[in-house]
Order: C-alpha cells, then sequence, then structure tokens
C-alpha cells in the first residue's frame, strides 16, 4: 500500500510547474507528495514554488522539506491542490476528513485552478459512504443537536474521540468532528447541501464536483480518472 502511495505521489510531481501556487493536502499520501516537491525545490528543480497548507500537519511538513510555506490569505490564487481522499465514486464525488482537515482542505481545494487527488486503487467504491463515514466538523457546544439532527437523513453520528488525548477530537479550527454513517447516499450533491445547512455545522466531508484529476495507485501502475 505504501509504495502505491509512492507512486501516485510521484506522478503527480509532473502536474507542478515553477512560479505555481500549490495548495498542500493532508493525510499519509499527501505527506510523500509534499516529501517528493520539496526535494525538488531545494535541489532547485523547481523554482519559485509555495505551499498553502490545509493544516498543521502539511504546514509542518512543508517547512520540514524546505517548501516556502504561505496563507491563503496572502495569494491572488491557487494553480493546483493535491491531496488524498477516503473515497472517490466513479463521478469524483470524494469522502474526506479522516485526518480531521476537510474544512480547509475544502476552502483551498474549492478555490483551486486544478484540484488533483491521490488515492490508492482500495480508496474507489461505486457509492459514497460504502466504507467511511462522512466526518462533519461541528461547532462544539452544537454537537448534540446536531447528531440528533442528523438521524432525520436515516443515519447515525458518533463525536470523534481523541487517541492521545482525553475526550474529543478538536479539529485545527478549535471544533468537534462527528461521524455520520448513512444508510444510502443517493444524491452526494445534495446531502453536501443538506448538511451545510444544519445550523452549528462549519463544513461536511462530501467533495461533490470538486476534483478535477484522480491519481490512482494501483498493481498495473498509476491510472487516471477525470472529469
Ligand atoms: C484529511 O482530513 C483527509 O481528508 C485526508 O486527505 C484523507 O483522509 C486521505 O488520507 P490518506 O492519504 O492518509 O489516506
Amino acid at each position: 500500500m505504501e509504495e502505491l502511495k509512492k507512486a501516485v505521489a510521484k506522478k503527480a510531481l509532473e502536474f507542478i510547474e515553477d512560479d505555481m501556487v500549490v495548495g498542500l493536502g493532508t493525510g499519509s499520501t499527501t505527506a510523500y507528495f509534499i516529501e517528493y516537491l520539496g526535494k525538488l525545490i531545494m535541489e532547485e528543480e523547481l523554482e519559485d514554488v509555495y505551499g498553502v497548507p490545509t493544516s498543521y500537519q502539511a504546514r509542518l511538513l512543508a517547512l520540514e522539506n524546505g517548501i516556502p510555506v504561505v496563507g491563503l490569505d496572502e495569494v491572488d490564487a491557487i494553480d493546483i491542490a493535491v491531496d488524498g481522499a477516503d473515497e472517490v465514486d466513479p463521478h469524483l464525488n470524494l469522502i474526506k476528513g479522516r485526518g480531521a482537515a476537510l474544512t480547509m482542505e475544502k476552502i483551498i481545494e474549492y478555490r483551486a485552478g486544478t484540484f488533483l487527488v491521490l488515492v490508492d486503487e482500495s480508496k474507489l467504491v461505486e457509492r459514497l459512504g460504502q466504507k467511511m463515514p462522512v466526518p462533519i466538523e461541528v461547532i462544539p457546544a452544537a454537537w448534540r443537536a446536531i447528531a440528533e439532527e442528523i438521524e432525520v437523513f436515516n443515519a447515525t453520528a458518533e463525536l470523534r474521540m481523541a487517541e492521545k488525548k482525553d475526550g474529543p477530537v478538536v479539529t485545527d479550527n478549535g471544533n468537534f468532528i462527528l461521524d455520520a454513517r448513512f444508510h444510502h447516499i443517493e444524491d452526494p450533491l445534495d446531502l453536501e447541501i443538506e448538511l451545510n445547512n444544519i445550523p452549528g455545522v462549519v463544513e461536511n466531508g462530501i467533495f461533490a464536483d470538486i476534483a478535477d484529476i484522480v491519481l490512482v495507485g494501483t498493481k498495473d501502475g498509476v491510472k487516471r480518472m477525470e472529469r
């Protein structure tokens, strides 16, 4: 699996050119991309490339690997954003947010000229929600009210608990995460909009109609899916 992640991360470098502003995603696959991109910058094979991190993880990795970092509010445009995903359906709709970074990821990826997604073949599904819950970032005081509200969608929601901290996961933005399991996601775009309409929801992990290209690491090489 690690080899497949490395292969897609290497392939993604082909999309990066001098003078680009690059959105840097979160997660284990993008971590390889950040490492390889940093190497090209340090070796001066790429010039004037800047990274806009989607999380503290991406920011720390970028700094560690020599990528000049800029904030979203310091750039006029983002040429390309590169990020992983938890599920990809045949229409390139995604579930993201296993790493709890979905809100900044969506803001940056929505704004990018091209959103390039890096996955291994285990992430491909026929229908979103088949394997993974939909993460929802919520204002802490509203978590229980929102969890109850979500039952209306024939779903169950669980407050995500931290592993090396007592209590719930707190996101980079200071919020909680609900993981919602839906019985059946018929229309991802519709559900994405409806979830964001619940007061107290900051953002949800359905990324419908945003991805432009998906690179899929398979045992037979890297495959490309495009809309
Ligand atoms: C972070 O919040 C997530 O959206 C990740 O981008 C996603 O979980 C992919 O991570 P991996 O590349 O580690 O599978």
